[in-house]
């Protein structure tokens, strides 16, 4: 399959593109590095070094004899994007080119316009490129878990059946986003959903929750090869801060009372849920939504994980309680359907002390480089 991969530089992109590309694919992938770019500018760069995506990709063939097309461009420059689609001519695009980081959406006007300008004018050209000259693509869009806040109903895969008045009508599932990042998501769902409505696009958006993981099948344990890990406050997920917490010897920060319970996921089964939707396309005209994690996992519930890692290595890890720099609920109900991926095929990798003592004993080998000043909350809209 032809494949164009968005944001291919990115902590999913990258591994995304090597996966597809030792299964045989054909890889282009494309990225401006903004997440570099803003990593910078907010002094929150990666525990250690990856290289350029050209040198990655360099790279790659010499270890893995495969080639994956490298363009650096920019998704929000509509003639760029519309060059690359129409020399690809792709059969599958998945699009991971957003600016990802809910804390660096609400940090001010600036991050909030560039959040908003960059994550609705990549989709919207992403759209239209395809339109334009390959309107049999698939699209592979990637959303968030995070667009369905925290409803205090069972969250279903993307629709939700209304009976009003005696009367059915199926609608997208309501969407309540906690920040402006999550919110571009849920714009996003709705252009998709319009230019299938309009226009016959054929879209599978992945509701995905937070990933965690740095080692895939093509890394070989090779750290040229593995992904960025953030551990900031920026870009850090919340596995990958505890982490580098207990490594470092701080407490970890749990956010207020830390019942936030969200669907959780290793990387090894983005790499899976992403090759089974672009293996089952929808038809024209079908806009299909799923929910992609493993296992839903409350704050509380994470930082018990990682101090049981810890002590199995012989490290003593604390766990603190912070004033939440977030609005959002700390204490909800949650149940959140994900059953369409597993229906596909996906087999989960789940969370074992394994895996997050092999996260740990890599972090461990980068310890001197841990700035503590990047862990700590440094946006806050808790109003
Ligand atoms: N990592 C997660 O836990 C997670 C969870 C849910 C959803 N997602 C979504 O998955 C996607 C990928 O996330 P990630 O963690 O790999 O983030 P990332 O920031 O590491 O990757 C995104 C990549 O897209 C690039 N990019 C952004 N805007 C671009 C543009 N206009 N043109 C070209 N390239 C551009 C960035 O430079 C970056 O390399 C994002 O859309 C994110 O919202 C990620």
């Amino acid at each position: 399959m032809r494949i164009l991969i968005l944001g291919g530089d990115g902590y999913l992109g990258w591994p995304t593109a090597m996966s597809f590309a030792a299964q045989g694919h054909d890889v282009c992938v494309v990225d401006n590095y903004l997440r570099r770019n803003i990593a910078r500018e907010t002094s929150s760069e990666a525990l250690f070094d990856n290289p350029n995506l050209v040198d990655r990709a360099a790279l790659f063939e010499a270890t893995h004899g495969k080639r994956i097309r490298v363009e650096i461009a920019d998704c929000n420059d509509y003639r760029s994007l519309e060059r690359i689609v129409r020399d690809t001519g792709p059969e599958a695009v998945v699009h991971y080119a957003e600016q990802p980081s809910a804390p660096y959406s609400m940090r001010g006007f600036d991050e909030a316009r560039r959040t908003l300008d960059n994550n609705l004018g990549a989709t919207f050209n992403t759209v239209w490129a395809l339109l334009q000259h390959a309107p049999e693509c698939h699209l592979i869009k990637l959303g968030t878990m995070g667009e369905y806040g925290t409803p205090n109903i069972d969250i279903e895969e993307g629709w939700l059946d209304v009976e009003h008045n005696g009367r059915r009508q199926k609608f997208l599932y309501p969407r309540q986003a906690g920040s402006l990042y999550h919110t571009t998501k849920v714009l996003d769902t709705d252009l998709l959903w319009f230019y299938v409505r309009t226009h016959g696009l054929r879209v599978t958006d992945l509701m995905q929750g937070p990933v965690y993981g740095i080692d895939t099948a093509e890394t070989r344990g090779d750290q040229r090869l593995m992904p960025n890990f953030h551990y900031d406050d920026i870009f850090g997920t919340v596995v990958n801060r505890f982490l580098v917490q207990a490594v470092a010897g701080i407490p970890l920060t749990v956010y207020g009372k830390g019942g936030q319970t969200r669907g959780y996921l290793n990387l090894k089964d983005t790499l899976q849920c992403v090759a089974l939707a672009a293996a089952h396309p929808v038809k024209r005209g079908e806009l299909r939504i799923l929910n992609q994690f493993t296992e839903q996992f409350t704050v509380n519930q994470l930082a018990a994980r990682v101090q049981a890692a810890g002590a199995r290595i012989g490290i003593d890890v604390a766990v603190k309680n912070i004033e939440n720099p977030r609005k959002e609920a700390e204490d909800h109900y949650y149940n959140a359907k994900h059953q369409a991926l597993l229906d596909l095929g996906l087999e989960p990798h789940l969370m074992t002390e394994e895996v997050l003592v092999e996260m740990m004993q890599h972090v461990i080998r980068h310890k001197a480089a841990i700035d503590p000043r990047k862990v700590l909350p440094r946006v806050r809209w808790n109003g």
